[in-house]
């Protein structure tokens, strides 16, 4: 069956055409009236969305050479997200859904990206298996039990990963979204140059913590004074150096202490775009016999409507279809709390 897959639930407008595990067409505006602002500013993401929804729709589409009429559901972020830009693609997932009469298929955006790696991948997984959300708004380790059964085992105390690459970027005078441009900064810098505390959050490594780490960086760039280029770079290495090894430590003892033997782990999430971090976290797969799984394209890495499109393929074949009046956006809703 063809979904159509409409994402709007931060500053991307989104729409795929999927069908399966395949993407047959993928369409996203990345909104950048943003970058000025140094973060997403709701009301604007939402205006931007309404601006370019029915342009990604009729362009997914076309590029997927289907009509509306050939696509078989409709699947659409229902949260978590900003509340106002969630509205925007409901409404008009909604307003398709009632015109061209087709069932709906309310999507959870982590869910999607839990399943990003599978994106055009033909490799079998073998569950349980563990996946890792790594985004501006997620921080989270999770069991994944199988499709749809999932069981949140590590997440952020306070900031999450990709917000404290984004502040602690800003703090060194690099743009937003600061997560690539640290990546570049860092490439040219040496990470032993300065010192940075480990965030050790909840001793045992219960949860990620960032908030503490960015404090501390933001007391060595006001101490450094002064920031020539080697000196931007050095102290980009040796933040993200430090951002890494927490994630990395903090999953580690976690994944010691599970209980049950997990051979694979998917990897998603706009951070999960870092080609230093994907190395570690190869290496760390390869000490510890567990196969780490990235997207295969780093368009499915941040936001995107193929992700929803993939798990609403999934949701569709189980006959898991919304009823259209209980969609509604969900600003809050973790992956493991039923729909
Ligand atoms: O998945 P995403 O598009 O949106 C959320 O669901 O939050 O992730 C955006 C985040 C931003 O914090 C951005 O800085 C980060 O992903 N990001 C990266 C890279 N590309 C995007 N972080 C590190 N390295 C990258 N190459
Ligand atoms: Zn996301």
């Amino acid at each position: 069956m063809k979904i159509l897959a409409i994402e709007t639930s931060c500053d991307e407008t989104a729409c795929a055409v999927t069908e399966g595990f395949e993407v047959i067409s993928s369409v996203k505006i990345t909104q950048e009236i943003h970058a000025m602002y140094g973060g997403v500013v709701p009301s604007l993401a939402k205006r931007d969305h309404e601006a370019n929804i029915d342009f990604v729709i009729n362009k997914a589409l076309s590029e997927a050479k289907t009509t509306i009429e050939q696509i078989g559901a409709i699947a659409v972020t229902m949260g978590p997200g900003l509340a106002i830009a969630l509205g925007v693609g409901i409404a008009k997932a909604k307003e398709l859904a009632v015109k061209f009469n087709k069932p709906i298929i309310a999507v959870n955006h982590v869910e999607g990206h839990i399943l990003s790696s599978l994106i055009d991948n033909k490799t079998q997984i073998s569950f349980p298996c563990l996946a890792l959300v790594i985004s501006g708004g997620h921080t989270q380790l999770v069991l994944v039990k199988g499709f749809g059964e999932y069981k949140v085992l590590l997440e952020s105390l306070d900031d999450d990963i990709g917000e404290a690459l984004d502040k602690g970027a800003r703090l060194i005078g690099l743009p937003y979204p600061g997560g690539p441009a640290l990546e570049n900064m860092a490439a040219k810098g040496n990470f032993k140059r300065f010192q940075l505390p480990l965030p050790m959050a909840g001793k045992e490594g219960g949860a990620f913590s960032y908030a503490g780490l960015k404090a501390a960086f933001s007391r060595l760039v006001k101490n450094v004074g002064e920031i020539d280029e080697q000196t931007r770079a050095d102290l980009a290495a040796c933040y993200q150096e430090k951002v890494f090894k927490h994630l990395i430590r903090t999953i580690n003892i976690c994944v010691q202490n599970l209980g049950m033997e997990v051979k694979d782990l998917l990897v998603g999430g706009g951070v999960a775009a870092n080609n230093t971090l994907n190395k570690q976290l190869v290496e760390w797969g390869d000490e510890n016999k567990i196969r780490i799984y990235y997207p295969s394209n780093k368009l499915w890495c941040t936001d995107n409507a193929a992700m929803i499109g993939v798990v609403g393929g999934i949701k569709a074949e189980k006959n898991q279809f919304s009823e259209i009046n209980k969609v509604d956006r969900r600003a809050r809703w973790r992956v493991d709390e039923a729909l």
